[in-house]
């Protein structure tokens, strides 16, 4: 049973040339992106430093991009409104970091944007059951979080389709980590419709080429697998 949704590629800023970060993300938006993924990393939950609150506000003032935030820290109800006040669009925040998943949820909606929950390879779907409802995006993590440029874990696609099968058609279902021109038709197929790609696009020498292969390869999949719609 898959749900027909419009397919979003975000492309992930971690493997972008920081030193002409607007230049990249011109690029991007021109090649038809309309999300941009950033991961915002602390050294705790996961073991690696990225960017944040003042790099997400001078992004935000050089795009009209949708800016969907991926915490990866362990304090995300501490942090999440001064990246919201600094031009997010989306917070979603590890599922690990909490043990009041539904408080936090409410305090995001609060604050106004897309609230987003995401599991590590390590977790299981009934861990964000509880909750699932409540929120616009689960985002499932297909490398463990902390580095770009690692290898799909396919143990994340039977996940997607448990959370396919639980989500409404106006819920994000993303998936993060390892997306390529050979991956993103499988979580496609599985029920995903937003595919985070940091080093698929970022890292290749023409990164709008790189964006419109990767979403010519999602629709391709979505067409195969929903040809009625
Ligand atoms: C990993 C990040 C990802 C990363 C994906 O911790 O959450 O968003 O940028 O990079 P690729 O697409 O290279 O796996
Ligand atoms: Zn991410």
């Amino acid at each position: 049973m898959y749900r027909r949704r419009p397919i979003r590629i975000a492309p992930s800023i971690l493997d972008a040339d920081f030193g002409r970060l607007a230049e990249q993300i011109a690029t991007v938006a021109a090649a038809g992106a309309e999300l941009l993924h950033l991961d915002v990393m602390d050294g705790h939950f996961v073991p690696n430093l990225s960017l944040g609150v003042p790099v997400v506000a001078g992004i935000a003032r050089h795009t009209d991009l949708f800016l969907d935030t991926h915490l990866m820290i362990a304090d995300p109800g501490k942090y999440a409104p001064a990246f919201v006040e600094a031009g997010a669009d989306s917070i979603t925040f590890h599922i690990e970091t909490v043990e009041k998943p539904a408080a936090l949820i409410e305090k995001l909606r609060g604050l106004g944007v897309k609230v987003g929950v995401s599991l590590n390879p390590g977790t299981a779907v009934e861990a964000v059951l509880p909750i699932i409802d409540q929120v616009d995006i689960v985002l499932v993590m297909s490398v463990w979080p902390g580095f770009g440029g690692q290898r799909f874990i396919r143990d994340s696609l039977a996940k997607i389709e448990a959370l396919a099968a639980r989500m409404n058609a106006e819920q994000w279902l993303e998936v993060d980590g390892g997306i390529n021109s050979e991956t993103a038709p499988l979580a496609v197929a599985a029920g995903a419709d937003t595919l985070v790609a940091g080093s698929a696009v970022f890292g290749s020498a023409d990164p709008a080429a790189a964006f419109g292969r990767l979403r010519a390869a999602a629709l391709r999949a979505q067409a195969t697998v929903e040809p009625q719609a």
